[in-house]
């Protein structure tokens, strides 16, 4: 049996399998998107290899974690963010 990890992302618990990205979880959670750039277009997972740093998230306080390079632990907590906040 798979055990499960729970995240929190904008305060909403979601749930992702160990040893998965942040990213990994998001999009399996149906999150497409979860910032805008500049221009106000949504992004996400671009590149999925920590190269474009579309997929900025929080995680834990610290601002500009690429989602797709972090592994996802037990109980982080997600803020979603733009290029304005
Ligand atoms: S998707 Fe490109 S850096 Fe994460």
């Amino acid at each position: 049996m798979t055990s499960r990890i729970t995240l929190s992302v904008d305060g909403e618990p979601v749930a992702g399998n160990p040893g998965q990205s942040i990213a990994g979880v998001l999009l399996a959670s149906g999150r497409n998107a979860w910032r805008h750039g500049p221009s106000g277009a949504p992004r996400g997972v671009f590149c999925g290899i920590g190269v474009c740093f579309d997929c900025l998230v929080t995680v834990n306080g610290q601002r500009d974690v690429r989602a797709c390079r972090r592994t996802a632990q037990e109980g982080d907590e997600i803020t979603t963010q733009s290029r304005a906040s």
